[in-house]
């Protein structure tokens, strides 16, 4: 396992995240076995959301986990996400006071613990008024609810409004990228061009990232564009697959590892957020972390995905 620093924090963590969207498919014994493999590899960061399988994800994982004895929760990083509201009529998203106080409540309750290590916000709510965050934070801050704070979508100007109140560091942004999902890194070499990947259409978070020390947790790792399945084995990504296999046998791996050592391999020290629920998968995608692929290696999967430089 390649471990990075969290944030400005100093922390190392484990670079792949065990992310628990699909957790609410897993019976209990099963959920128990994965986590157990997991924890015995070194990953012991889990990622929730409140929202997954409506909140029975972070259930499962507090019945199952978090009532095991042989598993100590300070061995444990859990980091959940609130602020999508899926319990009116129309879904939502909110950053409100109330709303978030109301759903840190909620996932420790169904998490079975007294404290998160990390809360991020999911999504950007268009009426965000960051004084109101900030006091909903300071409240799980002293309180003692919730560690350390970041968010997830957000460009570096919603992170730098947010921060214009809120006092505690915002030291993850959560964001999807993978070899074919990966503009954030094209508009970063399309500079000034009329192609399609000159588009900046995230503020150039990859660079604001780096400057800032937040930690870019990559979501989707393994999926093709707008939730079309996963890209290893696809026949859209004919040439991709091709050239995962072939380095895949240079080092004697799999192209599930080295599409995890595509992202790892970036200097910008990110996690990786593996939603595997296979217990083999997960362990080649640990051991993905901890390849380091070469410039050549690195830029020929960029191009087989269809990226062009100029
Ligand atoms: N912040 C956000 O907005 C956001 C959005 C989406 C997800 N997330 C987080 O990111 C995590 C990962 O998302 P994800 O599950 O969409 O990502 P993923 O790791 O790219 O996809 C995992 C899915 O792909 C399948 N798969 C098939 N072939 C695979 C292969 N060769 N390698 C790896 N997986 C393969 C897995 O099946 P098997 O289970 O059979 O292996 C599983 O169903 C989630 O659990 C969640 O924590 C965050």
């Amino acid at each position: 396992m390649k471990f990075v620093k969290l944030g400005n924090t100093g922390i190392e963590v484990p670079a792949i995240v065990v992310g628990c969207m699909r957790f609410a498919r897993m019976s209990d014994s099963e959920l128990n076995h994965f986590v157990h493999l997991a924890l015995d590899n070194k990953a012991n960061y889990f990622d929730h959301a409140d929202i997954y399988g409506g909140g029975r994800c972070e259930e499962n994982f507090g019945r199952a986990i978090m009532s095991d004895k042989s598993i100590k929760r300070e061995d444990l990083t859990i980091q959940t996400k609130c602020a999508i509201n899926r319990h009116t009529e129309v879904t939502h998203y909110n950053f409100t006071k109330d709303y978030i106080l109301s759903s840190v409540d909620a996932s420790l309750k169904r998490l079975n613990t007294d404290y998160l290590d990390v809360l991020l916000l999911h999504r950007p709510d268009a009426l965000c008024d960051p004084y109101e965050v900030a006091e909903a934070f300071d409240k799980l801050k002293t309180s003692g609810k919730v560690l350390k704070f970041g968010v997830s979508n957000h460009k570096p100007m919603q992170i730098e409004l947010l921060k214009k109140a809120v006092k505690e560091d915002l030291i993850i942004n959560q964001l999807q990228f993978s070899i074919p999902v990966s503009n954030m890194v094209a508009s970063g070499m399309e500079v000034n061009m009329t192609t399609s990947g000159a588009y900046d259409r995230d503020g150039s978070v990859l660079d604001y990232s780096r400057i800032n020390d937040m930690t870019i947790q990559a979501w989707s790792p393994f999926q093709m564009p707008r939730w079309m399945g996963p890209f290893i084995g696809s026949m859209l990504y004919p040439r991709l697959n091709k050239a995962l296999k072939e380095i895949a046998s240079e080092h004697n791996t799999t192209p599930t590892a080295i599409a995890t050592a595509w992202i790892t391999t970036h200097p910008a020290n990110m996690q990786v957020i593996a939603g595997t629920t296979t217990e083999e998968r997960l362990k080649q995608i640990i051991g993905g972390s901890e390849i380091k692929l070469s410039h050549d290696e690195w830029y020929k999967l960029y191009k087989a995905a269809g990226h062009r430089l100029p």
